[in-house]
């Protein structure tokens, strides 16, 4: 089977995403490769869709780019009709480039450089956040027909990644910047949060979407028609998380009925990232060296009680490559070990480093593992958030390599899909129909 970062493949019924790990390993070692890759499952991407339309019917998915970058999965994501959330120039220009129109994207970073701000205007974006009266300025003499939402700021210190330290105006500000906009006569149209990356407290999402009623009302009094409020991201990438997309939703859906009751005025999206890839894909990784710590040794510091050694394992990829947003989501991350039989199941502690000469280039010291060797393999699932689009070169070592594939369920499924929603965008024509990976 060929393939390159574009294309993809559809299995053969019967076939998984461990057939395909299983066939690249083997051609990988007829030539003695063993530079680490992905297989991504595009027909994820088609689950988690149809699981979001059932579970949020009320709010439109803006996919935040920033995620995953990579063609195969924003096509797709295209072609089920979602709209994009673009946080810059180059964004803008992946999503317009796959034949995405304007109107399908928001460009919601509240603090832009001013050329990115001349390309949204050029390709006709109009739709962006501000949280604060300078980037209104920037907006007002760079584009000034563009409709501009407020951000706000949430309580999200509970998320895994807290964001409103950074971005998002507080209650108290909010008047005087919607006043400030339309001085400027700056059309506002909506407003905007984001609950944190990980959410883990679903009140957070109730407690946002009340504030936002409350700034909704301010801008109506001030003469705005405001009909667009968007949820942010913050949803969870797999069910085995602490919140569930379920658990989420019936606080969302609740507040939505609540505080936004009219369907028809105001327009609901939402900017999910990790909630649409990050189950899509496997990473595989070999294992290119090993250092055996004896607890005899004057270096070690480990004095746990147990086995008489730590083994600590140096992968071919690491924390400059796909474990850059890995800290977080450490529990769901520990690694499967492939296809090792050993008669010996002792577990040892485990010490894994990146591939790099940095010292922080460190994964994990907290999962016990069997003895593993030097040319062993090891399967990180879960891994499409925030890893793909985070990859550095850094110190020479290239991001793995991915393998698209999906099952022809999955792609029957996404034909259906394309034909209800007749999204306006570019075709995927870099499916291998010929070559299917067989059981
Ligand atoms: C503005 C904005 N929207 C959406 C997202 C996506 O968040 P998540 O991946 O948690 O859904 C982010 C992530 O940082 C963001 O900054």
């Amino acid at each position: 089977m060929e393939s390159n970062d574009d294309k993809f493949v559809i299995l053969e019924k019967g076939a998984t995403v461990m057939d395909v790990i299983d066939q690249k390993i083997k051609e990988q070692m007829l030539t003695e490769n063993t530079d680490a890759f992905s297989v991504a499952d595009l027909g994820d991407l088609v689950h988690q869709h149809l699981l979001w339309q059932r579970t949020l019917p009320r709010v439109k998915p803006f996919y935040a780019v920033k995620c995953n970058t990579s063609k195969p999965v924003v096509q797709i994501l295209a072609q089920m009709g979602l709209g994009f959330d673009c946080a810059s120039k180059n964004e803008i220009a992946t999503i317009r480039d796959i034949g995405v129109p304007a109107q399908r994207i928001i460009y919601a970073n509240p603090c832009k450089e001013v050329s990115h701000i001349k390309y949204a205007v050029i390709h006709g974006v109009q739709m962006m956040t501000f949280d604060n009266e300078d980037e209104l300025n920037k907006v007002a003499m760079n584009h000034p027909t563009a409709k501009m939402v407020l951000r706000i700021a949430v309580n999200d210190f509970t998320s895994q990644s807290p964001l409103s330290g950074k971005f998002g105006a507080s209650m108290s500000e909010c008047r005087q910047l919607l006043e400030y906009a339309k001085a400027l006569n700056l059309d506002t149209i909506g407003v905007s949060f984001h609950v944190g990356s990980g959410c883990t407290d679903p009140k957070i999402f109730a407690q946002a979407i009340a504030d936002a009623r409350v700034v909704f009302d301010i801008g109506i009094n001030l003469g705005f028609q405001m009909y667009l409020l968007d949820i942010g991201g913050g949803f969870p990438g797999t069910a085995k998380g602490k919140v569930t997309l379920e658990q989420l939703a019936a606080e969302i859906n609740l507040a939505l009925d609540i505080y936004f009751p009219d369907k028809t005025e105001v327009q609901i999206i939402a900017e999910p990232g990790r909630y649409y890839v990050m189950s899509s894909f496997t990473l595989a990784v070999n294992i290119i060296a090993r250092k055996i710590v004896k607890y005899s040794q004057p270096s070690s510091n480990d004095e746990e009680a147990g086995n008489e050694k730590t083994m600590m394992y140096y992968l071919n990829d690491g924390l400059y490559g796909s474990f850059n947003n890995f800290a977080q989501y450490r529990e769901l991350l520990k690694p499967i070990v492939y296809k090792k039989h050993s008669l010996d199941q002792t577990l040892y502690n485990t010490r894994i480093w990146g591939p790099t000469c940095d010292a922080w280039d460190h994964i994990s010291d907290t999962w016990k593992l069997p003895e593993l060797e030097i040319g062993d393999w090891l399967l990180f699932q879960n891994n499409g958030a925030y890893t793909v689009s985070t990859s550095t070169t850094f110190n020479g070592f290239h991001a793995a390599m991915t393998h698209y594939v999906i099952s022809k369920e999955a792609w029957k499924t996404l034909q259906k899909i394309k034909r209800e929603t007749q999204s306006p965008v570019q075709e995927q024509d870099d499916v291998d129909t010929q070559h299917l990976v067989r059981h």
